[in-house]
């Protein structure tokens, strides 16, 4: 890409990956038809499809429609092999529900974005006091409940999502009641406990840290409309923001991304709630501002890259926090060959704002480091290319089509590094 332009016009969300992919894992838990509504047009819904139809489900995935129905059977496999949880770590999400139908799980120890050490522990300790067992076996996760699950209290030592989204959806059909305390409180939970309560489950208390689950014999298969991407909503609003523009995010829900709007509003952009999602106009170059990742409703790890980027250009000098997750600072290392100033300390990035930043070759190493860098090249004078550029097919669909469509001098070269399905 080249740089220069301010973005300007209007862009559309559809719904969150992070949500879509454990609606369909969710969808394991009813025997019957299944229909998914505003699933995004991703790779990585392509691979759970995959992963569920090795299970034995009919899954048709229309991208055009962004429609994903499923019809799951009476009896399914209990196993999903490595070459596709390897490729899709969010495939850890149908252990809950393979456990909870099936009275057994296999799931591949999983591989998945490069960002820091993410354990299972806490996703085998919820399961346990639901009455599995769990051990790692060459290679698989292998969790086992053959008289089947019941109820229990849990405390989760960090409001994990995977963990909790893995506790609830086998919490929902275990004799009992199951009471998760710091449970994670990202509108993708709220989501999947809506979605199940549809279904027939009884859940309180999703949003808040503490869910109780009162288990029932069976649920029923229903049609859901996938939650707006917050990630995806925020990654524009950034997006504007970084460049000086002028966009308004088409699909948001602004009320899921408070505290990055706001930061953003202190610092200068302008902000304002639309019919129809959000606008930001960004004003001449903005302020820096320091931020630190949370869980929800604190700023999203997944919105750090873009955090970073943005305080390289803006002025003055900001530290940016990284608390989720370890070792995901490596746009950092990228950003520096963009000629920002930026330094790791620990968990820590600081920044001092620089003018410009100067184009060169990049690597995307996950996919929101991979948006991130795109968006800092359209602030880089002359040409920036960023490579491994199928990281960032995996979380937006379109997004050199997007930006050109807001102005910007974009376009996508076929990627040979691009993994194979
Ligand atoms: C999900 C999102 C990801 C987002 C993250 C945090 C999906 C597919 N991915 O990931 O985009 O960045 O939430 O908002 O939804 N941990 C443990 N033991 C466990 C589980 C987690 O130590 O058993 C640690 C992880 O290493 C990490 C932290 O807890 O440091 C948060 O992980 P978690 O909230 O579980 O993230 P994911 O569900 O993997």
């Amino acid at each position: 890409m080249v740089g220069g332009a301010s973005l300007r016009g209007e862009v559309s969300v559809v719904g969150a990956k992070n949500s879509a992919l454990k609606l369909m894992a969710g969808s394991l838990l009813a025997v019957g038809k299944t229909h998914l509504s505003n699933v995004p047009a991703i790779i990585d819904v392509t691979i759970m499809a995959e992963l569920l139809r090795r299970l034995g489900c009919v899954v048709d995935y229309d991208t055009a429609a962004g429609v994903v129905d499923l019809d799951v059977p009476a009896t399914i496999m209990h196993r999903a092999d490595y070459e596709l949880v390897r490729a899709l770590r969010a495939s850890i999400c149908v252990l809950g529900p393979l456990v909870a139908r099936c009275g057994r799980a296999d799931v591949a120890v999983p591989g998945g974005d490069a960002i820091g050490s993410r354990g299972l522990d806490m996703h085998a300790k919820g399961l346990e006091t639901l009455g599995a067992t769990v051990h790692v076996n060459h290679g698989y996760l292998i969790a086992e409940a053959l008289d089947g699950l019941h109820g229990g209290e849990i405390r989760l030592d960090f409001p994990s999502v995977g963990a909790t989204e893995n506790i609830l959806m086998a919490a929902v059909l275990a004799q009992g009641e199951t009471r998760v305390r710091n449970a994670a409180r990202e509108p993708e939970i709220v989501d999947i406990a809506a979605f199940l309560s549809k279904m027939g489950a009884r859940i309180e208390g999703a949003g808040t840290s503490v869910i109780h689950v009162e288990g029932v014999a069976a649920l029923s298969a229903v049609s859901h409309e996938v939650v707006p991407d917050r990630i995806a909503a925020g990654t524009w609003a950034f997006a504007a923001a970084t460049t000086g523009g002028d966009v308004e995010v088409v699909g948001a829900e602004a009320g899921h991304l408070g505290t990055a709007l706001d930061l953003l509003a202190g610092a200068g952009s302008d902000i304002k709630v639309t019919d129809r999602g959000f606008r930001v106009t960004a004003t001449a170059r903005r302020s820096a501002f320091d931020v630190a990742t949370l869980p929800y409703p604190g700023f999203p790890t997944d919105l750090q890259p873009f955090a970073l980027v943005y305080n390289a250009v803006a002025q003055g000098s900001a530290m940016v926090t990284e608390n989720v997750f370890e070792a995901r600072f490596r746009t950092v290392q990228e950003l520096a060959r963009l000629g920002a100033d930026a330094r790791v300390d620990g968990h820590h990035v600081m920044l001092h704002g620089v003018d410009r930043l100067s184009g060169a070759p990049v690597e995307a190493s996950d996919i929101r480091s991979g948006a991130a860098l795109v968006i800092a090249g359209l602030v880089a004078d002359g040409e920036t290319t960023v490579s491994h550029a199928h990281h960032i097919d995996r979380g937006y669909a379109g997004f050199a089509d997007a930006l050109r469509g807001l102005g910007a001098d974009v376009t996508r070269e076929p990627d040979d590094t691009a993994p194979f399905l």
